[in-house]
């Protein structure tokens, strides 16, 4: 099963992207990882869409080519960051690569609300006509990671925290699960 990772920070000490390279390593057995290059991204120019730079033509190749796609987000001002709605706004266009396309998505913050009002909107516009991914449905399936600063090993980048680790074991099963359902 191959998975692409997007994650929504650019930070070098990011939570979300140790939560990306801790779900790389922990779930190797079950799944490839990749984790996309977001970085390389220009900003989303609508007169480009049709023939995008080389970073866009990799970035949604690699989408398309995923059986599913997890993102992994902070949450910035209520919402998702600018570099992650610029990757899905690209993705939206002329070939669409996420329609149809499992999604998982999780969030971690120092904060105590775990990116919740970010998740919200996140499934808002994974719901637009552009994008129409399949998201693990909520009721259960939500990865809110609050307090981040106290689950993560910073020095080793790795998630340590037991209980939140053990919960994500059964979220990553339930997803591998949606994605294998819509594969048959
Ligand atoms: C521009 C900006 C806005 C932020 N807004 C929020 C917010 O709305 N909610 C929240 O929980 N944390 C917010 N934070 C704090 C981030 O959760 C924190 O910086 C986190 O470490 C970012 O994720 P990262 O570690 O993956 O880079 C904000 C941080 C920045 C830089």
């Amino acid at each position: 099963m191959k998975i692409v990772t997007i994650v929504g920070s650019l930070r070098k000490e990011s939570y979300n992207m140790h939560l990306a390279k801790t779900m790389q390593e922990r779930y190797q057995e079950k799944f490839d990882i990749e984790i996309a290059d977001i970085r390389s991204l220009p900003h989303f120019d609508q007169d480009e869409e049709n023939n995008p730079p080389q970073a866009v033509k990799e970035f949604k190749e690699s989408v398309a080519s995923a059986d599913g796609v997890i993102i992994i987000t902070p949450e910035y001002n209520w919402s998702i960051p600018g570099v992650l709605k610029n990757a899905l706004d690209w993705a939206s266009r002329v070939d669409k690569v996420f329609i149809g396309k499992p999604v998982m998505a999780l969030g971690a913050t120092p904060g105590m609300l775990g990116t919740v009002r970010a998740q919200m909107h996140l499934r808002e516009i994974l719901a637009a006509p552009g994008i129409q991914a399949k998201i693990l449905p909520p009721g259960g399936n939500e990865v809110l990671i609050g307090f981040a600063h106290q689950k993560f090993d910073e020095q080793a980048g790795q998630l340590v925290d037991e209980g939140t680790l053990s919960f994500l074991d059964s979220k990553v099963e339930a997803f591998i699960d949606f994605v294998k359902s819509r594969l048959h």
